[in-house]
């Protein structure tokens, strides 16, 4: 059975306006200034803040990767837990056309490119190897809901031509205002173990699942936080040292939801570090996460 859930709500702020949200992701990096400059130019961010071991990266104020360096960073396996990739949500599908064509001026490698009737995407990676995702979101209202909530999503090829086409010239400067990082995608060492804790622990809903790949929101968003075994069936706990996906950031709208989420964390006595409003904890696999309340 499906059914069509009608909602005013526009793209892209449905995915901000949910009750938990991704707000920002940090990586450890080798080369900071070279991937740096790879997220400046490829992605238009704005450099927000900057250090000689990091480096605040985003649209305006809005802080959407922190990359930073240390002395023994360790280049990560490719099966290692952690970041699959970083979606960066755009408003709609001229800001993806006009970004689609500024990365093509630049001669950018891709690696893929989808329609997930939800969304639609186009995937690279930094110099690094860290996963990058550019999308925008269809209306929800577009979306097809299933009777128990969980929503329709495919892997259909993207005519990149058609998006291509649409691109006004020269338009795109850099990311506009609106940007976000709409959902993160990690590499985890188990399937069973990553529904636990993202809907037993966290408080997700299992939105999708494809063959080794779940995927987790809240209200009612198609996925704020994916976790597949691609490449990391069995994967252990991360080590410090490797570069790659060190924590995200989730933002809860609302204090109850945050709170039901702490209390859930210690009932189960996960540790949660506590730091100017800032609820730290790691998953299962060592990726840290910060929890907050969104900054008014
Ligand atoms: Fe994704």
């Amino acid at each position: 059975m499906t059914q069509t859930v009608s909602s005013t709500v526009d793209n892209p702020s449905f995915a901000l306006t949910r009750p938990v949200h991704v707000e920002a992701a940090h990586l450890s990096v080798a080369d900071l200034d070279r991937v740096g400059a790879f997220y400046q130019k490829v992605l238009g961010l704005d450099v927000l803040d900057r250090t000689a071991s990091g480096m605040v990266l985003g649209t305006g104020r809005k802080a959407l990767l922190t990359l930073t360096t240390r002395g023994d960073a360790a280049r990560q396996p490719r099966n290692a837990a952690g970041l699959f990739h970083n979606a960066f949500l755009l408003p709609d599908r001229s800001a993806l056309a006009d970004w689609f064509a500024h990365a093509v001026s630049l001669g950018v490698s891709f690696e893929g490119a989808s329609d997930h009737l939800v969304s639609e995407a186009i995937y690279l990676s930094d110099p690094e190897g860290n996963g990058i995702e550019v999308y925008r979101d269809r209306r929800p209202d577009e979306w097809t809901y299933h009777g128990d909530g969980t929503v329709e999503m495919a892997t259909h090829r993207l005519d990149l031509h058609a998006l291509h086409a649409e691109a006004k010239p020269s338009s795109w400067q850099h990311a506009p205002n609106g940007t976000a990082l709409g959902h993160i995608h990690l590499q985890v060492g188990s399937l069973p173990e990553a529904d636990r804790f993202y809907e037993g622990v966290l408080g997700l809903k299992k939105m999708a699942s494809y063959p080794g790949a779940s995927f987790f929101a809240s209200g009612a968003y198609h996925h704020h936080v994916a976790a597949n075994i691609w490449n990391s069936r069995n994967a252990m706990v991360r080590e410090n040292s490797m570069t790659g996906l060190q924590d995200y950031h989730l933002s809860f709208t609302d204090d109850e939801t945050l709170g039901t989420t702490l209390d859930r964390l210690d009932a189960l006595e996960i540790p949660v570090l506590r730091e100017d409003g800032v609820h730290k904890l790691v998953d299962p696999w060592g990726i840290g996460i910060r929890l907050s309340r969104t900054a008014d």
